[in-house]
């Protein structure tokens, strides 16, 4: 057939049958098939995970006598010369071969002959997928908790730094009741915490080893599970093979736990961009994630927490993607599954740019105290400060002490000045009990150092709180350093 006629008639082809599994096919499959059922332009990332797990698998048929010692020692020298050859940039990926597994094994064929040939007994390529896809995941959790880790401890430091810096706190983004600086970003650090119990919890359920399943019912052949599932890290082979590889919760559970880890990530980036901007005027970003404007010379903007602000579109796209994927599903393996890979690896590139960009924003950012201090005094937020001291001292319930407070705010405001600054006979004629002590409870400062409670945002216990943080991530010791 030449190759014009190909062209036209794209169903047939002159392509010679796939020569790992074409012994019941006279002709190869058509371009376009090809083209939809090849994986290798984005499972070549799984190369790594592939030989360990043929490592494991062939060391396992050796102990069993499915191999014998020359065999798999044959096995071993060809995978760890085929990795050299993938590290090097030498290997040729073919899409005729459709996926890593295939490619790395009929490259062996080609080395080593017989032996290569044998590797596949008692293997398919769906639980070798769904173990090496599981490597890969495990990989990528410890991967991100350890840059959340680090990400949290930057944002411990800062708040350590800043454990008294009064700013205005916000609900309904209205000025509320002053908190420290501090306080907010400790508030990420619990965030970001939760975000790794979440990530712990997946790695835990992922980590039971799919590997012996074979197609979907088990094998005949006397292997030993437990042998490989242990080479790998594995906690225990999968129960139930139809399970086992068709199985892709680990991956959803981890693409959730992204989403939720992006969110959190975006509600910061969107206070940074709050924060930096002329209104807020709170922080400073630095030149080093800031960019300026091609025709505004004045301007600086904060694009790298815009993009950190709208990567969870593409991460939680990412998850809802994948669980759509595998929505209806029949058992056991379909082929569907292989749509499992790019939104996970997708979503892994794009949360560890964002941790690690959001790491430096924080890293380098400058509060503009004086400009905070001020806001933190501003829209009567220490109101609530003022029914408290009525309640305390005078014993009025504290629905009356609202009440009260918010004629004397209503007061201030026909004033235009702040509660500290009505007399103490304008505040008589409205509750004939206040005294001058009063005034002690209406500055920012005694707020703050008022707010004990657990919890709470008195500087004493932020300073207190990201001190227990500090030393509880650098007993870490892959965070320092
Ligand atoms: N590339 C495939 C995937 O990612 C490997 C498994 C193929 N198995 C099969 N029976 N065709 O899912």
């Amino acid at each position: 057939m030449t190759h014009k006629k190909n062209e036209n008639n794209p169903s047939s082809s002159s392509k010679p049958a796939n020569t790992q599994w074409g012994g019941r096919f006279s002709g190869g499959p058509a371009a376009i098939m090809a083209e939809i059922n090849a994986s290798i332009g984005f499972d070549q990332q799984l190369w790594r995970q592939d030989i360990q797990g043929s490592l494991a698998h062939a060391a396992m048929l050796c102990k069993v006598g499915l191999l014998t010692e020359e065999e798999e020692e044959e096995i071993r020298h060809g995978l760890s010369q085929i990795a050299h050859e993938i590290e090097a940039g030498h290997f040729e990926f073919s899409e005729a071969l459709e996926d890593i597994h295939m490619n790395i094994e009929a490259r062996l064929a080609e080395k080593i002959g017989e032996a290569g040939k044998r590797l596949h007994t008692a293997r398919s390529r769906n639980d070798q997928v769904a173990t090496d896809f599981r490597l890969w995941v495990r990989q990528a959790i410890d991967g991100i908790i350890a840059q959340t880790e680090s990400l949290m401890l930057t944002l411990a430091r800062q708040a350590l730094a800043y454990h008294a810096l009064p700013m205005p706190g916000f609900t309904h983004l209205q000025v509320a009741q002053p908190v420290t600086f501090g306080h907010h970003l400790l508030a990420y650090v619990e965030m970001l915490n939760r975000d790794i119990s979440r990530l712990k919890d997946g790695r835990r359920r992922l980590n039971e080893c799919p590997l012996g399943s074979a197609a979907l019912a088990g094998t005949s052949f006397p292997i030993d599970r437990k042998m490989t599932a242990q080479a790998l890290g594995f906690d225990r082979p999968s129960a139930n093979s139809l399970d086992a590889v068709s199985d892709r919760d680990f991956a959803l559970d981890y693409l959730s736990t992204l989403s939720i880890e992006a969110m959190h990530l975006s509600r910061l980036a969107e206070e940074i961009v709050q924060w930096a901007s002329a209104a807020f005027n709170f922080i400073s970003l630095s030149d080093g994630f800031t960019t300026g404007s091609s025709i505004m010379p004045q301007k600086r903007n904060p694009d790298a927490a815009e993009l950190v602000r709208a990567k969870i579109g593409r991460i939680m796209g990412d998850f809802v993607g994948l669980l759509t994927v595998m929505k209806g599903l029949p058992l056991a393996y379909a082929k569907d599954t292989q749509e499992d890979k790019e939104p996970v690896f997708d979503a892994t590139r794009a949360i560890t740019l964002s941790l690690a960009v959001m790491e430096g924003m924080i890293r380098d950012l400058k509060p503009n105290e004086k400009r905070m201090r001020e806001l933190a005094g501003a829209g009567f937020s220490t109101a609530t400060d003022l029914a408290d001291w009525l309640v305390r001292v005078l014993r009025v319930p504290f629905r009356t002490a609202h009440h009260i407070t918010g004629t004397l705010v209503s007061l201030a405001e026909k004033k235009n000045c702040d509660l500290a600054e009505l007399s103490l006979s304008d505040m008589q004629k409205v509750e004939p009990g206040i005294t001058s002590d009063i005034f002690s409870v209406l500055t920012v400062e005694a707020s703050l150092a008022s707010r004990t409670s657990e919890g709470g945002t008195a500087p004493q216990n932020v300073k207190s709180q990201a001190e227990r943080w500090i030393s509880t991530l650098t007993q870490n010791k892959n965070l320092e350093g």
